[in-house]
């Protein structure tokens, strides 16, 4: 009996582990929607997901602005926040006042839908896992909490 309870719980252990090493909590859940359901992200593929965006955003602190800007503290600051960045007005007019997991999901989802006129030429990822992975990967990179936080 007691092998068995070890066995489940080493499996378990197993299970939860990640494939790489990154840094940051990958356990809590990441918001989807208000309503929608809590997915716990995968950072590996969140790492993979943001090949996406890596043409036009950093995420290390100090690192520079390219076509984006640099994403450092999007979580914990306004939006908008980033240094020698020209928002556009569109942006700093129809942007939340702070990215939660779920208003990130939904701009994210489709930037124009949430910023309509945003600056930001991007088709969107329409997969919820996609975008939990994404934004758990993104949330251990810019000096944020786990997601649900
Ligand atoms: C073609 C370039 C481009 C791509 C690709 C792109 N972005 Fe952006 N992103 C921008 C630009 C430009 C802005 C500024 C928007 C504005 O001023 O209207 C922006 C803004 C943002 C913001 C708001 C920053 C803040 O300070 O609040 C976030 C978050 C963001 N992008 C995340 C992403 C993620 C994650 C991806 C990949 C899924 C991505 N972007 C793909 C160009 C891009």
């Amino acid at each position: 009996m007691r092998t068995i309870v070890r066995i489940g719980l080493a499996v378990a252990a197993l299970a939860t582990a990640p494939a790489v090493a990154l840094a940051g909590p990958d356990t809590a859940a990441c918001k989807m929607t208000p309503s929608g359901p809590a997915l716990a992200p995968d950072l590996t593929a969140g790492q993979r997901v943001f090949l996406r965006c890596r043409s036009c955003h950093t995420l290390g602190q100090g690192e520079k602005n390219l076509v984006g800007p640099n994403l450092h503290g999007v979580f914990t600051e306004k939006p908008g926040a980033a240094a020698g960045f020209a928002f556009s007005p569109a942006f700093k007019k129809g942007a939340p006042a702070r990215w939660t997991d779920q208003g990130l999901s939904a701009f994210l989802e489709k930037p124009t839908k949430v910023v309509p006129g945003t600056k930001m030429i991007f088709v969107g990822l329409p997969k919820p896992q996609d975008r939990a992975d994404l934004i758990g990967y993104l949330r251990s990179q810019t000096g944020a909490g786990p997601c649900g936080k």
